[in-house]
């Protein structure tokens, strides 16, 4: 069978690892890069030896029809018109997280899929993390018993990576949205996908993106500039109630005055407890002992392995081989808890979903 020919719209600073994923994919061909920024275009098309470079992806739809898949890389405003774009001109699409910034846009990406009967899948990376499988056979396997509480903190000090990141209206809102969304479709993937029931969210605008700071930033947007508007929240915190009974409580900051900079999720359950923090670490009890398993590190979180698992499902997807897991009703459900978790923080009290 032909190799699938693949497209990437918005070739930044992701679009890499997506990049990299196809070439090491034999089912997949690098065929063509759009970008609406046209250095970068040039730069990217360089360095990955493309050719059929395009600054607007309705021309290239147009003027390529033998593409068959899209990866939608861009800022997050743009994944709903790129991935309806694709999907109304029969492609495949892969789009990145988060699935779009607001709940209305996601549904009408999944209208636009099954009117076109092609895949949209929505590109929870962290769920092909080798952390994920191990986790996920420690619970079917029953070691953690019930899992009644969950936390999720992603902290960072001096983390805004400006651009685009920071802007509401290109980006939806700040960490919530950007590193809340991985962690809280995780820690549903593990639990089983409950449904959310309810949210109580606050969030907070309060150091922005520490422009002026002489520190050096760890996380910096490749379209930072000196200019960036920065109106999104800072930090982000809410209690997720689902209807399993379960809570998932979730910390995300891209500032914060703080000593603690972590990132991590804990399941907690009524026989043991679960770190995942790049490694994995079980906390249980042994004849009355109370015991901490740590496991072998190749188990850990492996971001590149992440993504080549990513795009080798969508190829298998694609060829009829396997089913899709990340679907379009995944990404639904978590744009709806994310917007409830924004609008309880604009209004002050618990929103139902
Ligand atoms: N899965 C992950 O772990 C992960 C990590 C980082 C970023 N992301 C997601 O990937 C996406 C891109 O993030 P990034 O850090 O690469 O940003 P980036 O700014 O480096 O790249 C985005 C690119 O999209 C281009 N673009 C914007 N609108 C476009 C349009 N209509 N047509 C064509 N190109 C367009 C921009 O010019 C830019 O080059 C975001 O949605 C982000 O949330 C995911």
């Amino acid at each position: 069978m032909n190799p699938i020919k693949i497209a990437v719209v918005g070739v930044g600073s992701i679009s890499r690892a997506h990049i990299e994923s196809y070439r090491a994919t034999p089912e997949t061909e690098l065929y063509a890069f759009c970008d609406i920024n046209e250095t970068r275009l040039r730069y990217m098309g360089e360095k990955y030896g493309i050719t059929r470079l395009y600054t607007d992806e309705a021309q290239m739809l147009a003027e390529l029809p033998e593409i068959e898949a899209v990866s939608v890389c861009t800022w997050n405003s743009a994944h709903a018109p790129c991935s309806i774009m694709a999907l109304n001109a029969g492609k495949h699409v892969l789009c990145e997280k988060p699935m779009a910034t607001n709940v209305a846009d996601a549904v009408a990406m999944k209208e636009a899929a099954e009117k076109s009967g092609k895949l949209l899948m929505i590109g929870f990376v962290r769920r092909f993390g080798r952390d994920c499988f191990l986790v996920r056979d420690l619970i079917r396997n029953g070691s953690l018993g019930e899992i009644y509480y969950s936390k999720a903190v992603n902290i960072r000090r001096n983390g805004n990576p400006g651009g685009w990141f920071g802007e509401k209206s290109r980006s939806g809102g700040g960490p919530l949205i950007d590193l809340g969304v991985h962690s809280i479709d995780l820690v549903r993937y593990l639990m089983g996908m409950p449904d959310a029931v309810s949210v109580y969210g606050t969030t907070f605008c309060k150091l922005g993106d520490r422009r002026n700071i002489k520190t050096p930033k760890k996380y910096v947007a490749s379209s930072r500039t000196d200019h960036d508007v920065c109106d999104c929240e800072d930090l982000a915190s809410a209690l997720i109630r689902f209807d399993n009974g379960a809570v998932l409580s979730v910390e995300m900051s891209f500032a914060l005055n703080t000593a603690d900079e972590t990132n991590n999720i804990q399941l907690f359950g009524t026989s043991a407890g679960v770190k995942m923090d790049g490694g994995v670490t079980l906390f249980g009890e042994t004849d009355g002992y109370l015991t901490d398993t740590a496991f072998d590190g190749k188990t850990g979180l492996d971001f590149d392995e992440a993504f080549r698992r990513e795009v080798g499902h969508f190829a298998a997807c694609i060829r009829g081989k396997e089913t899709c897991i990340n679907t379009a009703d995944d990404g639904i459900a978590l744009m709806k808890i994310l917007t409830a978790i924004y609008r309880s923080a604009e209004e002050g009290h618990e929103v139902t979903l």
